[in-house]
């Protein structure tokens, strides 16, 4: 069989599963979409998987209870998977908050790259973009990640990025860095 029949990929070919996890406000859909578009520049096939776009389709109706997210988890993870087997570039933004789960995921994907984005959520409640600190310290918001829900911190991420010393752009750049020092990007 030729090279090319056997299933082996070029580098740069090479399908991964990139995971933003942290908390709500943290930057994990901001960094996600300057690294979508310098990879889609790079020529490589990107496929995004925000929580807040799948939770309209994919995931809709779940609620944020501990079940709930992680089923939420799950279904992102198994299509990431799917799309990572077949040379994909998968970047996931999901709060994610439960480190079993979020483990399950990373050993089913064997191409997996682990991102803390990691803020604390005072910033996070500073920042409040969407105004739902607000809500949650309110008490309008039950089981508010960071205020009235767990997150639980990545034991050994591949990378973490203070995003609240530097500017998403260097953040993406470390992102980026990272998926070509894995063999990742040409
Ligand atoms: S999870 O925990 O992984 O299932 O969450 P995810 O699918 O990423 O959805 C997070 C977005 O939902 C909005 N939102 C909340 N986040 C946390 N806790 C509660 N209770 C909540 N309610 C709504 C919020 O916009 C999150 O988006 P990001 O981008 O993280 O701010
Ligand atoms: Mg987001």
């Amino acid at each position: 069989m030729s090279r090319e029949g056997s299933g082996v990929q070029r580098e740069g070919e090479r399908g991964f599963t990139l995971w933003f996890t942290g908390l709500s406000g943290s930057g994990k859909t901001t960094i996600a979409e300057i690294v979508e578009k310098e990879l889609r520049e790079r020529g490589r096939r990107v496929e995004v998987l925000d929580g807040d776009i799948v939770r309209t389709n994919l995931s809709k109706g779940l609620s944020f209870s501990r079940e709930d997210r992680n089923i939420n988890v799950l279904r992102i993870g198994f299509v990431a998977n799917l799309l990572t087997r077949n040379g994909v570039g998968v970047i996931v933004s999901a709060i994610s908050p439960y480190k079993e789960v979020r483990d399950q995921v990373r050993r089913r994907i064997i191409d997996f790259v682990e991102v803390f984005v990691d803020a604390p959520v005072e910033v996070c409640a500073e920042r409040d973009v969407k105004g739902l600190y607000k809500k949650a310290y309110a008490g309008e918001i039950k089981e508010f990640t960071g205020v009235s829900d767990p997150y639980e911190a990545p034991a050994a991420p591949d990378l973490v990025l203070k995003t609240n010393e530097e500017e998403p752009e260097e953040s993406a750049r470390k992102v980026v860095e990272k998926l070509e020092f894995f063999g990742y990007l040409e």
